[in-house]
């Protein structure tokens, strides 16, 4: 079994962005400057959205993080998404998700330019996804992607099982594998909660990613010998040895399937440094796309 170490390979991605950033700031050009809007005070998407910051300190990237209470109405978040799409100074933005009930988040995404839409959520990008055209490619997904990449493992011809149908990891992930391009060219099968035959389904897996979140939900008997285990689950579950009280857990069963597989991302550490390089990775194209 080889980890599939997603912070050392996003380790890699911010050391290249950091140095992209130092040539344009020698060069007097713009630096990439990426906005964050973040809706109350989950204490999941606080933690992903406060890591995103840290990233863009950590690279020189510019950072603004939004706040807005959970009784935000949704027409003070429109009209913001709004300024922020017509903000020059602004590469790229992102509305942390999920949102609160009362508001609508596929109008809200839709509010966003996509060319700013450095998530990739917005149709215009979906659908520039779909038909392999240029857009933004949504950050998870492509973290897993430039992951499999990165590590040299074979994507053509394998059978990829993705558990999960989100529009932000299952949906996009399964189409991004099944392009005609390097990474793709699987053979995908996407799953879901009214699968029937999950096991046998999995077992016939050479590449398995799990985008459910249900912890240990991954069991040994659902893998196959020698695959390759992506597991993007990031549940809280509660561990009273550590000072916290909690602990981020996985889909996947890790220490029952490890020895199985070929290839196994930790949780944490694995996809989760992924989609923080991936998105840093949009907003300096986004600049970049602008002729910044
Ligand atoms: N919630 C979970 N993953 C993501 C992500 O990649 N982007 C945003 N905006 N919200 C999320």
């Amino acid at each position: 079994m080889q980890l599939l170490d997603g912070k050392a390979t996003a380790d890699s991605i911010k050391k290249e962005l950091a140095l992209a950033v130092k040539l344009r700031k020698e060069q007097g050009k713009k630096i990439p400057h990426l906005a964050a809007i973040l809706v109350g005070n989950d204490g999941g998407s606080l933690t992903y959205v406060n890591a995103k910051v840290k990233t863009c300190d950590l690279i020189g990237f510019e950072s603004t993080l939004i706040r807005y209470d959970d009784s935000v109405p949704e027409e003070i978040l429109l009209a913001k998404v709004k300024s922020l799409n017509e903000d020059k100074s602004i590469d790229g933005f992102i509305v942390q998700l999920p949102l609160p009930k009362h508001i609508d988040e596929m109008k809200i995404t839709q509010a966003i330019d996509p060319l700013k839409d450095v998530d990739g959520f917005h149709p215009v990008n979906i659908g520039n996804m779909v038909l392999d055209l240029p857009g933004f490619l949504p950050a998870t997904p492509a973290g897993i992607v430039e992951l499999i990449s990165r590590n040299g493992i074979e994507t053509s011809g394998k059978h990829c099982v993705v558990l999960g149908r989100s529009n932000i990891v299952g949906m996009p992930v399964s189409i991004m594998l099944a392009r005609n391009t390097t990474p793709g060219n699987c053979t995908v099968t996407i799953t879901h909660s009214r699968t029937q035959n999950l096991v046998e389904i999995c077992q016939s897996a050479d590449i398995l990613i799990s985008a459910i979140g249900r912890p240990g939900f991954v069991t040994k008997e659902m893998v196959k010998e020698g695959a390759v285990v992506i597991d993007v689950g990031t549940t809280r579950v509660e561990d009273s040895t550590r000072a916290r009280g909690w602990r981020l857990r996985g889909d996947v069963d890790f220490d029952a399937v490890k020895d199985k597989c070929s290839f196994i991302t930790p949780v944490p550490g694995g996809v989760g440094p992924m989609t923080i390089a991936s998105l840093m990775i949009n907003t300096l194209r986004a600049m970049e796309l602008k002729g910044k």
